[in-house]
């Protein structure tokens, strides 16, 4: 037996005892004649004592460890009389009799510590490392936990977790696939899934009525702090259910998640708001309703006052940062630059200062009066001592770019505290969205959502107006998951097809499958996916999604230690087929 304890379980109730432990050289502290070291494993650390005075052959030998040297112990379990009240084992040491050292360690790249002094690629290179640190474990740990509550949940609703392929063809979730040629079919590709969507509508023809799985996804498109090339769903599907069944039963699912993992009770349901209503009170699909500061729109107040900035904008609004007229011209100046990066790609900002003393000064007094400012202000409910922010031009541009300037006053101002979670369902999504390069509508989600059975009128006459059966789980400010109620008539279905710009031989080819399928009795059907790497960031109050992956992508979708992805052997090409042009 390597162990009859791990390193996290020792407490004054074994003192006595004789234990063996076997773990890693943590830290090693020489005291004259005493060497201590803190053993580490999974489980926690346990501080070892070697005493020179008792036996110096052994205390030599502790002399010579290093860090992450492997070792084996046994010895007896002694109460501590300098206690570490930071440590779960703090109360106990052990004065070892025997140490074997199972394997030496190089001086790893950084410290394996909390606060560690491994730059990010460093950490990423040596993962295997970075992957012994707590705060990387615990994260990992609560993914599992997640895992398994999800299971637990759905599995008690009658889901069964059905897996679906890997090698697909391509799917239509709007980003690129990843491509895997196929030797056997040269010429050929797969492409991995960006999703199961396809195949759980047809699990849903095939009977299988509450279908789940945790499968990872692949997406080639450009890579951000809650996005990863391969990342994790919790994808869902079921049958003969209406949107409010589907919502019914995945609120549920994610207040249970709330309850078992952070103990939070969620007794109300949770909020719905339109997407229209989002988009016009916060700018956004997923607005982070932890706080206020909701956008004002202006353009009817602040038009024909000879200011062209406003007269020629299709839009323009505002939002009012609380107790923010003392920010000086170099921190507007500052928020200005914030707003112009090209990111966010707004022309400028302008303010109004509400002073404290009730006057107002603003970057537009040339054209409006104080009467005028104090008119716009009233519209913000403004108090003295309040700064109004305002932007102006095109609508959609102009409402995303004050969406990122509301939340970094958000985040200026402390209202995006990690510890408070504000779940919301924006509903009601379009089902079409203009696409300005392409020059036609695509679809919002994917071309298998319905539409608002009240509005298939409008199909033909005012596609841009049809609300579709769509909606998304937001929980401050971040996607966490998404679905909509799909179509099941084969009809409707060619009907989206031609509106989205498919001749019939390229949906029959792309879609044949669940077209045919279509016409052997598919049953009403939906779902969602959430996005299990956003859920458990959230929950763990991660900045990044990487942070709970065990081996993630860096930025530019590498995986720095495996060194992928990697040319092949010509040997390899050839095989497959394929010739590279660079
Ligand atoms: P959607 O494309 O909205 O829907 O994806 C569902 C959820 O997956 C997460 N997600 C991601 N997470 C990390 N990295 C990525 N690159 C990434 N892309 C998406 C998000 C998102 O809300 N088939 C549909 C679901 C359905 O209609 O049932 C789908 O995939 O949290």
């Amino acid at each position: 037996m390597y162990r009859t304890h791990n390193c996290g379980e020792l407490r004054l109730s074994h003192v006595g005892q004789e234990i063996t432990l076997a773990g890693w050289v943590q830290r090693i502290r020489k005291m004259g004649g005493m060497v201590f070291i803190d053993l580490r494993d999974r489980y926690g650390i346990t501080q070892l004592v070697f005493n020179q005075e008792i036996n110096s052959d052994l205390w030599e030998k502790a002399n010579k460890l290093s860090r992450e040297y492997v070792v084996q112990v046994t010895g007896k379990v002694s109460e501590r009389s300098n206690k570490n009240p930071n440590l779960s084992t703090g109360d106990i040491e052990i004065l070892v009799s025997k140490l074997t050292v199972l394997n030496e360690s190089k001086i790893p790249p950084f410290t394996i510590e909390d606060a560690t002094d491994g730059g990010d690629d460093l950490r990423m290179k040596y993962r295997y490392l970075d992957l012994r640190r707590n705060v990387v474990r615990k994260n990992l740990e609560l993914r599992h936990q997640m895992t398994i509550e999800t299971r637990q949940y759905l599995d008690n609703l009658g889901f069964l977790e059905v897996e679906t392929p890997v090698l697909i063809a391509s799917t239509p979730e709007g980003a690129r696939d990843f491509v895997v040629p196929s030797r056997m079919n040269p010429g050929e590709f797969y492409a991995l899934p960006q999703s199961p969507q396809l195949f759980k509508q047809l699990l849903m023809v095939g009977g299988f009525d509450r279908y789940f799985q945790i499968v990872k996804c692949f997406r080639d498109e450009d890579l951000r702090a809650d996005r990863q090339p391969e990342f994790t769903q919790i994808d869902c599907e079921m049958s003969f259910v209406e949107q409010e069944d589907v919502l019914q039963t995945f609120e549920g699912l994610v207040k249970h998640l709330f309850k078992t993992i952070k103990n939070i009770d969620f007794t109300e349901p949770f909020p719905r708001m339109q997407w229209s209503e989002a988009m016009k009170r916060f700018g956004s699909d997923k607005p982070d309703i932890r706080f206020g500061m909701e956008f004002v729109e202006l353009k009817e107040i602040v038009t024909g006052y000879n200011f062209s900035v406003f007269d020629n904008a299709e839009y323009v609004g505002g939002i009012c940062a609380p107790a923010c007229a003392s920010y000086t011209r170099k921190q507007i100046d500052e928020l200005t630059e914030f707003v112009k990066r090209p990111q966010i790609g707004a022309k400028g900002l302008i303010y109004i200062r509400y002073e404290n003393d009730g006057s107002f000064k603003s970057s537009i007094d040339k054209f409006f009066s104080a009467d005028d400012l104090k008119k716009i202000s009233t519209l913000f409910s403004a108090n003295a001592g309040d700064l109004i922010l305002i932007m102006a031009g095109n609508k959609l541009k102009t409402q995303k770019a004050l969406c990122e300037l509301r939340l970094e006053m958000g985040g200026r101002l402390g209202l995006r505290k990690k510890d408070e979670f504000a779940p919301l369902w924006v509903v009601d999504f379009p089902l079409f969205e203009w696409n300005e390069e392409l020059n036609r509508y695509q679809a919002m989600h994917h071309p298998f959502t319905s539409p608002k059975p009240e509005d298939i009128p409008l199909l033909d006459t005012k596609p841009g107006d049809v609300r579709a059966n769509a909606y998304d789980m937001v929980v401050n400010g971040v996607e966490l998951g998404g679905g909509s109620i799909r179509i099941h008539n084969s009809s409707l279905q060619n009907k989206m097809f031609e509106l989205l710009g498919f001749t019939p031989e390229k949906a029959q080819s792309q879609f044949g499958f669940l077209m045919n399928a279509f016409q052997y009795g598919a049953p009403p059907h939906g779902g969602l996916a959430f996005g299990l790497d956003r859920f458990v960031s959230l929950l763990a109050g991660l900045d990044s999604i990487r942070d709970c992956i065990a081996f993630p992508k860096n930025n530019a979708g590498r995986d720095v230690m495996i060194n992928a992805p990697s040319p092949l052997d010509p040997s390899q090409l050839e095989e497959l087929h394929l010739t590279i042009k660079l």
